[in-house]
């Protein structure tokens, strides 16, 4: 039977793996999370041309590998053949882009849980959603909490109704003034937004509102403290390290 998301979830999730110590969304940056001891990892999935998820936060492949152009126009083949890894650290030369199921059996195999963000290419939120959904009632085991999320509310819609049973996160960079009505209609039970724009009273009325809050990226140990202290229940981080210590 597998936990709920919120029922395991620490106070520290690793920002695309571990992604201040190792090549972000990469087995490498996984495999660093669970070495130093992060119980939960947050990651992005898109889908590639020929219909794969693949774990990557951009809409193209220019920032993080060798390559050029669109994720969404390229095979897995081709993505597969990008080097994920140097524009890091040459230490990480001939990383791959990971798809979505060795994702899913890297946490597995580490016991921590995870926060699948849903990152569609724009126009691109539906088939995306579906995509995901699909890969997921497939290969999803049954003991690994996940929790979904999205920027878009479209998106977890769609997801959401393929899995019901999987909660839901709305993402915002602020706290939108009609936050509530968008966490309704995404049928989402928790708000994550970016840690410069929440307030202790912001904290309070979404907490008292029943939903979860998450906060990212936090790599300032006081601020994680002040955040924790106002009742923020999970903040993401690009240094699980630093936040653990
Ligand atoms: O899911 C939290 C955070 O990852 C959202 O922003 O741009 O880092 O995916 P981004
Ligand atoms: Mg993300």
């Amino acid at each position: 039977m597998r936990a709920t998301f919120f029922e395991t979830m620490p106070r520290i999730v690793g920002h695309r793996g571990a992604c201040g110590l190792a090549p972000e969304n990469t087995r490498a940056s996984f495999h660093k999370a669970a070495e130093i001891g992060t119980r939960s990892i947050e990651i992005d999935v898109m889908v590639t041309a020929d219909d794969h998820c693949v774990i990557c936060h951009d809409m193209s492949v220019d920032r993080c590998t060798n390559g050029k152009g669109p994720v969404l126009l390229k095979s897995l083949n081709e993505i597969k053949s990008l080097d994920a890894g140097s524009w890091f650290s040459s230490e990480y030369k001939g990383e791959q882009i990971p798809t979505l199921a060795e994702a899913i059996e890297i946490v597995r195999s580490h016991e921590m849980s995870l926060n699948l963000e849903i990152k569609p290419t724009d126009g691109w939120q539906v088939p995306t959603a579906k995509l995901v959904g699909q890969e997921l009632k497939e290969k999803l085991p049954s003991d690994l909490p996940v929790l979904l999320s999205s920027f878009n509310i479209e998106a977890l819609v769609t997801i959401g109704d393929m899995l019901p049973h999987l909660p839901r996160g709305y993402l915002a960079d602020t706290i939108p003034d009609e936050w509530e009505r968008r966490l309704r209609e995404a049928r989402a039970d928790s708000l994550h937004c970016s840690h410069e724009f929440v307030t202790e009273d912001a904290v309070k009325a979404v907490k008292d509102a029943g939903y979860r809050f998450l906060v990212f990226t936090v790599n300032d140990i006081e601020r994680a403290k002040q955040l924790l202290d106002w009742g923020v229940d999970a903040i993401i981080t690009d240094f699980p390290d630093r936040m653990l210590s």
